[in-house]
């Protein structure tokens, strides 16, 4: 069965050291292994000490490593389109280089060449280095970005997709795309649909979460998993990286010992659902394969990092005395930031700037949400037979 393996994180924390020592043991394993980064900051190269081209290169047995350049894949791929938006969008000539200004486009061009590598090539293990976890949004808001670029291409409301927002017609009043281009943007959309699919699959990708024992690396790093959560990707794995060795004998590092000791508990506590792996404080740069094998020896042999797991506690649905609860597991979050409501087939969860459709099963169609209660970090939301949806803005019952 091959799998994807999405590594994320804060900038700096340690993703493609990480990223790269699963590629490492992947390899070694005897799987044909590919390493791909995302970032627009690559930096396989240096850790791979080889030069890197825009195709995947092999760089030892059973292990190929690519920088994806998203330019390079929307003129191959997507050229049509790129000539329309740059019209739209910016000055005529401005060319396809004008891109990186629309939110999310190029993780989701680095995105979308995933899901066809792992369709078309025979890679059984691919592990992928992330854009720091700002620009990895197009991953969570996957539907709000869909529907974002629905209402610029689509003015009349051309092709009904259901996970898309309805359009407001009358607020734009852009150029119609060619035919060309219009064909291209339909198959984006179609891949974009699929490649959500692929990525929630949990018989197929593994999300890991990289962070490091400090007050604020913790705290975007809940957030990221809460997020995660909320849009119900598969988290199965948190490295702890930096961890500085227990027996320094040295005043100045006693005060940081016990501080990455209090946060490192603080993510213990946080992600107890989940494995956890520590990563020592190294007294090197990692740079070079000899360097990254010390994470693959220190912490990821002997460890099962590339199986899947049955990690508990998330979405699902069950059947009550009086009709059905939807239970979501959000750690992390707030009572008091959650925002709920029904939209005809929908169930919108909406937490600060994010907001989660979660389309409803057919056995719900003559029911309505008529409570919900946040407790144990699950957010139960209780659905009824009959009318009198839940009202939006109102507060959950705590
Ligand atoms: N455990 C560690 N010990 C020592 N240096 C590390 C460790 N983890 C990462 N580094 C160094 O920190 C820098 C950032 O790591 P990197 O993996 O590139 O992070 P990211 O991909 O998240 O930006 C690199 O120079 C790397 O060699
Ligand atoms: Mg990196």
């Amino acid at each position: 069965m091959k799998r994807i393996y999405i590594f994320t994180g804060k900038g700096g924390v340690g993703k493609s050291s990480v990223a790269s020592a699963h590629a490492l043991k992947s390899a070694g394993e005897g799987k044909k292994t590919l390493l791909v980064s995302t970032d627009m900051a690559h930096n396989l190269g240096d850790i791979f000490e080889k030069r890197l081209g825009k195709e995947a290169t092999w760089v030892r047995p059973n292990l190929y490593v690519c920088e994806i350049d998203p330019e390079y894949v929307m003129e191959q791929d997507f050229s049509a389109v790129m000539d329309y938006l740059a019209g739209l969008f910016f000055e005529p000539g401005a060319g396809a280089g004008g891109l990186g200004m629309i939110p999310g486009m190029e993780d989701l061009f680095s995105l979308l060449k995933i899901a066809d590598i792992y369709r078309n090539e025979d890679y059984e293990r691919i592990i992928v280095d992330c854009a720091p976890t700002g620009e990895t949004l197009s991953l969570l808001k996957f539907p709000e970005l869909l529907s974002w670029y629905m209402e610029k291409f689509f003015p009349m409301g051309k092709v009904a997709v259901r996970v898309l927002a309805p359009v407001s017609k009358a607020a734009f009043q852009v150029e119609m795309p060619n035919k060309t281009a219009m064909n291209e943007i339909e198959k984006i959309f179609l891949k974009l649909i699929r490649l959500q699919e692929l990525l929630k699959d949990r018989a197929v990708c593994s999300v890991k979460i990289v962070t490091m024992p400090e007050k604020m690396v913790v705290e975007e790093t809940k957030r990221n998993y809460m997020y995660l959560n909320l849009y119900n990707f598969n988290v199965d794995g948190i490295y702890i990286n930096r961890m500085l060795p227990k027996d320094l004998k040295n005043d100045f590092f006693a005060q940081w010992l016990a501080l990455q000791e209090k946060y490192a508990a603080c993510i213990r506590e946080s992600f107890g659902n989940l494995p956890i792996y520590e990563i020592p404080w190294y007294e090197e740069e990692l740079k070079g394969e000899k360097a990254i094998q010390r994470i693959v020896e220190d912490v990821l042999d002997g460890a099962e990092v590339f199986e899947e797991k049955i990690i508990t506690g998330r979405e699902c649905f069950e059947k009550t005395e009086h009709g059905y609860r939807l239970d979501l597991f959000l750690p992390g979050a707030r009572k008091e930031d959650i925002d709920l409501f029904q939209a005809s087939t929908d169930l919108v969860v909406r937490m600060g700037n994010f907001k989660r459709n979660i389309p409803l099963p057919n056995v719900l169609r003559n029911f309505v949400a008529t409570g919900a209660r946040f407790e144990e970090e699950t957010l139960r939301i209780q659905f009824e037979k009959g009318e009198g949806a839940y009202e939006p803005g109102a507060d959950i019952q705590a």
